[in-house]
């Protein structure tokens, strides 16, 4: 099938390989004409495990092309998938900015030639899909088509393997020649049995709202009970083990940590609230994790001051990780870009590593001492701070790292190793939810 991917960022570019791989005829669309370029060249502009190499394959087995323009590229095409951005507005709130979602409906809507189906994938509020359709009849009334609403669940780091097994496909639409269409865009994922959710548009837009919100809702959920567990003398891991083997509750998403961050979480539990708000209802739980996970972000501020003695000014401190999660170079919303400025302004000295994220954090925190390996940021420390799980930081070699360090004080804030081992390797050591 002819597919239009509008929209080149993580989930247009991955939804887009991966369809080609499917055996469709794909062609990304992005009107940033250097973006366009670096694409065209071979290189591609964000760090996803395994994408580089699907977007090569399909490049050369001519199913996967780039472009600039929209008239060509949206002629030929059966689906148009409407993949673009939905930043949170800028004049706060929890709005989801809708301007580019709209703006792609209307430049598409003169180029509809037979009938074609328009899917959106951005996450949106509830009623845009509707919306996307006024627009498009208005532009163009001859217009064949249908608008269907259909949600992305990708992992940052994982997306391709989410892609290709997901746990089931969310399509919201009032048309049975839509559905038509969409079985077929997911036929591979058909055939080996993916549950398909069809629902209203309406439905499938809240599903995907309703999905982050609930795991936010966990991740707040244990941080939580990490507190508790450090008042009372608990272990959060053990915790979380005896709790998520319960089928009901599920161990996914029940790792404490320094606060749920990321481009998705944070921004769809706001304009969650922000939907519920405008429909005269509320949203309580959700807004309780949104607070429980900045408290959580502060707490990780007092755990490591207190760590050091009450203050941190003057002290030196190794910080291992800047993104958000591991496997990701994505700094949006990373718990970092709070935690570390609070203890740069009280006059810590922060030297920092991660692997794949030093590059954008760099735009955001460019004040610190960047190092080239783990083993430089811990040098001469007060304190190291493991902020995100990367496997990098899974095996490293203590001996080195303490005997180079001021005062061998680790602060584990994703629980990666045990007490028993960090005790034995003559550190101090402090994780989240377990004294
Ligand atoms: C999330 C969802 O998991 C995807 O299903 C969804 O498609 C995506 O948002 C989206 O809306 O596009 P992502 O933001 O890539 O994916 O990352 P997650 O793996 O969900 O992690 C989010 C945050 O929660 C991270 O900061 C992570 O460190 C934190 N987290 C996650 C925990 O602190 N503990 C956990 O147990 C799990």
């Amino acid at each position: 099938m002819n597919i239009t991917m509008i929209g080149t960022g993580y989930v247009g570019l991955v939804t887009g390989a991966c369809l080609s791989e499917f055996g469709h005829q794909v062609i990304c669309m992005d009107k940033d004409s250097g973006k366009i370029e670096r694409l065209l060249a071979g290189e591609i502009p964000i760090y996803e495990p395994g994408l580089n190499e699907l977007v090569k394959k399909n490049v050369r087995e001519n199913h996967l092309s780039f472009s600039t323009d929209l008239a060509q590229s949206v002629k030929s095409a059966k689906a148009v998938f409407i993949a673009v951005g939905t930043p949170s507005q800028r004049r706060g709130g929890g709005y989801a900015d809708l301007t580019y979602v709209y703006g792609a409906a209307k430049e598409l809507a003169p180029h509809l030639t037979d009938y074609t189906v328009v899917i959106d994938k951005s996450t949106v509020p509830v009623g845009t899909a509707r919306q996307v359709a006024r627009v498009i009849k208005e532009t163009n009334p001859e217009a064949d088509f249908d608008v269907v609403s259909n949600p992305e669940f990708l992992r940052e780091g994982a997306a391709i393997s989410d892609f290709m097994r997901p746990d089931r496909v969310v399509f919201g639409c009032d048309s049975e020649k839509a559905s038509e269409v969409l079985k077929e865009i997911y036929n591979p994922l058909y055939l080996t049995s993916t549950p398909f959710v069809k629902t209203s548009l309406e439905t499938a837009e809240l599903i995907k709202y309703a999905s982050n919100a609930f795991l936010a809702v966990k991740v707040s959920f244990i941080n939580e009970m990490a507190t508790i567990c450090e008042a009372v003398d608990a272990n959060v891991v053990e915790l979380s083990k005896g709790v998520g083997l319960d089928g009901r509750i599920g161990g996914k998403f029940l790792h404490p940590g320094p606060g749920y961050g990321g481009s998705c979480f944070p921004k769809d539990t706001l304009a969650l609230l922000r939907i519920a708000q405008e429909h005269g209802t509320a949203a309580r739980i959700v807004e309780a994790a949104v607070e429980v996970n900045a408290a959580q972000k502060a707490r990780m501020v007092k755990k490591i001051r207190d760590a050091l003695g009450g203050s941190e000014t003057g002290r030196t401190i190794g910080i291992l990780g800047l993104t958000f999660k591991p496997e990701t170079d994505d700094m949006r919303d990373a718990p970092a870009l709070t935690i570390l400025p609070a203890l740069a302004e009280k006059g810590a000295r922060l030297k920092v590593h991660d692997p794949q994220g030093m590059t954008e954090a760099k735009k955001m925190l460019p004040d610190y001492e960047y190092g080239e390996s783990p083993y430089d940021v811990c040098e001469d420390a007060d304190a190291v701070v493991l902020m995100t799980e990367w496997n990098q930081y899974r095996a490293l070699d203590l001996e080195r790292i303490r005997s180079t360090m001021k005062t061998p004080l680790f602060i584990d804030l994703r629980n990666v190793y045990t007490p028993d081992k960090m005790k034995k390797a003559g550190f101090t050591y402090i994780g989240v939810g377990r004294n």
